[in-house]
């Protein structure tokens, strides 16, 4: 009888391509990544918006009340001021470098407005699919400041900021069963390298938002420049080398929900008729 072994797999950059500028809320202006023609959605991944710049005109408008119902939103500022209400009486100020994982579940209506006349506005926004048996939770808020992220220093001259999933020992704060979300922000120093693990059947993608690095190895791989994404696969062992210039990116992942998408503007359901129920109950008053 022979004994099952793991045998490491190398990942590697399946597909890449590069977000396309949108405008979104009252016209704030910000790439599209997923979620747009080019790559409608990354199960369970919906969108991935990135927002950077500093002119306030881009960003001043903001976006004001809408509603979510049946995924979760996650907002990764990297720079600026956010202030989000919604109509079940929460509200927070989101500051540079925090997070907010917002379950929308059965449905919430708010706002997100930038905080700052002027200055630099730069971050993510994500949006994670719920599988069916959670479409319809209570709405629910995981929202931590920069201090609650831990940083882990898994090789020389990487600095990864843990907000879920684990590096080592060093665990994120986020907590969601549904999808067992990883979501790091990863800093390589000039020429530094990091081989990290995948976990089997879940999506994953690296987005680059500075500098620039390669994936993958040997013949495999393939160099990743910021604002490119990167989706992955082919194996469990991810290597990531940085460039002359050091790279900044995320990488995520998250288990797929393999269940139909039936999707209208900020309603996420499995079913063209419950997309039509979440219209009734929104226009009706019930988020
Ligand atoms: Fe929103």
């Amino acid at each position: 009888m022979s004994t099952a072994t793991s045998i490491r797999q190398p990942a590697r950059i399946t597909r890449k391509l590069r977000g396309t500028p949108a405008s979104d809320g009252a016209g704030v202006k910000l790439t599209r990544v997923i979620g747009g023609p080019q790559l409608e959605m990354l199960d369970p991944f919906l969108l991935l918006d990135e927002f950077g710049t500093d002119r306030a005109e881009d960003y001043l408008a903001g976006f004001p009340d809408h509603p979510h119902r049946g995924f979760e939103t996650v907002t990764y500022m990297l720079d600026g001021r956010m202030r989000h209400r919604d109509n079940h009486g929460n509200e927070g100020l989101l500051t540079s470098g925090s997070v907010q994982w917002m379950t929308a579940g059965r449905g919430l209506v708010h706002s997100e407005m930038p905080e700052q006349q002027e200055g630099r506005m730069r971050g993510f926004q994500l949006w994670v699919n719920l599988p069916a048996k959670d479409k319809m939770v209570e709405p629910r808020y995981q929202e931590f400041a920069p201090e609650q992220i831990p940083v882990a220093t898994p090789a020389q001259g990487v600095e990864v900021k843990v907000i879920a999933g684990a590096v080592g020992e060093v665990k994120g704060p986020i907590a969601q069963p549904a999808t067992e979300p990883t979501y790091l922000d990863i800093v390589l120093q000039p020429q530094a390298a990091w081989e990290t693990g995948l976990a089997e059947g879940h999506n994953a993608f690296a987005y680059a938002y500075e500098g620039g690095l390669t994936v993958g190895e040997g013949e495999d791989a393939r160099p990743l420049e910021a604002q490119e994404l990167a989706v992955l696969g082919g194996g469990d062992a991810l290597t990531l080398r940085a460039g002359r210039a050091g790279a900044r990116l995320i990488l995520i992942a998250g288990r797929p929900t393999r269940e139909p998408v039936a999707r209208y503007g900020p309603f996420v359901m499995n079913t063209r008729e419950e997309v039509m129920q979440a219209f009734v109950d929104y226009q009706e008053g019930r988020f």
